[in-house]
């Protein structure tokens, strides 16, 4: 191939005019293959130089250096208007709008049981008492005998308790809170002011009223001077906050070996009786157990199911709503999951 000064102008302008046209980085990287790299016609006619006259060489190696030089400006120059092309668009593109409301991430709500817990003991707390805390596994000893009920009382068979092996440790699953009175009473001086909310648990099949692990709430009070009277206006109390201020209580005669007298606490809601739970001046066979001076203190204890408490108060009417976790049911006690 010759070379030929009006090729190179053509060459120069076609390279020039692609250069212009390319419309985005990708395109413009396919005009640098054909018409500035190595292979582009101006690079092929470079080569042609060395076959040339001394003369001629340096007159077309200045034009064709010169139309090359060219086209690299023209292709930094747009490659660099590309480039900044490229970057306006995708701030556009990846702007984010700092003024739209957040989404929110799901976070779980509390169990209405949980928050009955939180309501019951803030109440409690509010009118001097403590929380007392005992362990689930329990000595068979702390939940049955010390609280008066003897080997061969039925709630201690095998059909209520959940025995723990190996059966010579004498561990139970704790069939009630009660238990934690007597642990109170042994670590503690009068005056006690206590409640222990936690959890309980008997052999019973899960349905639309029992469930194996349930939850009570326990109060205990010994101090000099209690009698049944403060009893029954700590119920009212307590049952009037849960409640609301038009229900009733009412006491039953009834018989728990740890308290004598022994009574039933009923409410009278929504327009009739509900039993509640078990309520009782504590046996002084208890009080003598724990070293508690009978001639100088008297007490009283109580003992709801908190399950109970919730079927009650919002008209709940199948246990496995409680049990079964599904945040549908937690919803409906505008427990919103935040
Ligand atoms: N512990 C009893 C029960 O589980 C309830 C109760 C507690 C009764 C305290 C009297 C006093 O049934």
């Amino acid at each position: 191939m010759a070379l030929d000064k009006a090729q190179i102008e053509q060459e120069l302008q076609q390279a020039l005019s692609q250069i212009s046209a390319a419309v985005n980085l990708e395109s413009l990287k396919q005009v640098k293959i054909e018409y500035v790299g190595d292979k582009s016609p101006l690079a092929k006619a470079n080569q042609l130089l060395a076959s040339l006259e001394p003369a001629q060489r340096a007159e077309f190696g200045k034009l064709i250096g010169g139309a090359r030089a060219t086209v690299n400006e023209a292709f930094e120059a747009k490659s660099n208007e590309l480039s900044l092309q490229r970057d306006l668009i995708a701030l556009q593109e990846e702007k984010v709008d700092v003024t739209l409301p957040a989404r929110t991430a799901l976070k779980g709500g509390l169990h209405p049981l949980t928050s009955l817990i939180n309501e019951i003991s803030d109440l409690f707390i509010g009118i001097g008492y403590n929380i007392a805390e005992g362990p689930e596994l329990e000595s068979e000893w702390l939940n049955f005998d010390a609280l008066n009920i003897p080997a061969d009382h039925p709630a201690r068979s095998m059909q209520d308790t959940f025995f723990v092996e190996p059966l010579e440790a004498k561990l139970v699953l704790r069939t009630h809170t009660s238990p934690v009175q007597i642990r109170t009473m042994l670590n503690q001086k009068p005056p006690i002011y206590v409640i222990c909310p936690g959890k309980t648990y008997r052999a019973d099949e899960l349905d639309a009223t029992h469930t194996p692990v349930f939850h009570q709430v326990e109060g205990l009070v010994i101090d000099t001077n209690i009698t049944m009277a403060d009893l029954n206006g700590t119920l009212d109390y307590f049952a009037k906050s849960i409640f609301g201020d038009d229900v009733k209580t009412r006491l039953r005669p009834s018989f728990f070996p740890f308290t004598e007298p022994s009574a039933e606490v009923d409410i009278f809601f929504n327009g009739r009786w509900i039993e509640w739970g078990g309520c009782g001046m504590v046996n002084q066979k208890v009080l003598i157990a724990c070293g508690v001076d009978i001639e100088k203190y008297s007490g009283f204890a109580f003992g709801m199911g908190l399950e109970r408490t919730l079927m009650v108060k919002y008209g709940i009417t199948d246990m496995h709503d409680i049990v079964e976790g599904d945040v549908r049911f937690t919803q409906r006690f505008g427990l919103g999951i935040k």
